[in-house]
């Protein structure tokens, strides 16, 4: 039996000038377009500005799965589901008040995610167990597109995995997602998977998004 996997493809490195011929690329293949901003203050570098991000969220044909590497957190959430993301993720470490800012973000219908970067561990965040629709477990440090793989962040996604439980809490990685690391994470118990250098450098994106999925699901 295989197991249900959703692929998000990341467009942070796809080309702004063309940009919703990007996401129709991907589109009838992909479960949701992955949104990185970046603020050049939580990570060293810089993505959309919030006027790029409108255009992409209103043209997209899919829904978009906003992650917010911003260091406002708390006004930037709210503020992205209110534009119309499916999702929003925040960061642990730069919510000042994640018990509120989830609760704003779900006030405006999307679904509301909680990531943690790899020197974070998900132990100390137990407590949002019963407030976030989603955990994303970095597999690289949050900044750039094309990093390396971290395969020790296995054992986090397991835990993590552990600990929802039968929650329907979907478990999202993001960083060096490929064909020769997506079924390792699937296997640990991730089922929500971002992948951009991967996808994008394909010469086929939409197989590639297609080859992602099967690896994942048949991931033992
Ligand atoms: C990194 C971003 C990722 C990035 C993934 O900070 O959060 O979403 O686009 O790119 P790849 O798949 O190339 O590692
Ligand atoms: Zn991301």
């Amino acid at each position: 039996m295989t197991k249900p996997v959703r692929i998000y493809p990341s467009i942070l490195n796809a080309d702004y000038s063309k940009i919703l011929s990007e996401i129709d690329r991907v589109s009838n293949v992909s479960d949701s377009l992955h949104l990185d901003i970046l603020d050049g203050k939580f990570a060293p570098n810089t993505s959309f500005s919030w006027d790029e991000a409108k255009y992409i969220i209103s043209g997209s044909t899919i829904p978009v799965d906003a992650h917010l590497m911003v260091v406002d957190c708390d006004e930037q959430g709210p503020r992205y589901a209110e534009a119309g993301c499916d999702s929003v993720t925040i960061h642990v470490e730069n919510t000042r008040d994640i018990r509120k800012t989830i609760k704003n973000i779900k006030s405006h219908g999307a679904r509301a995610s909680l990531a943690l970067k790899p020197s974070s561990q998900i132990e100390d965040y137990i407590d949002y167990l019963d407030d976030v629709d989603m955990f994303l477990i970095m597999t690289v440090e949050p900044g750039f597109g094309g990093q390396s793989f971290m395969s020790e962040m296995m054992d986090k996604v397991s835990r993590t995995r552990e600990l929802i439980g039968n929650r329907p809490i979907w478990l999202q990685v993001d960083g060096g997602i490929s064909s020769e690391t997506i079924a390792i994470a699937s296997a640990a118990g991730a089922d929500i998977f971002v992948a951009g250098s991967a996808v994008y450098k394909a010469e086929d994106p939409a197989a590639m998004v297609s080859m992602l999925r099967a690896l994942a699901e048949n991931a033992k």
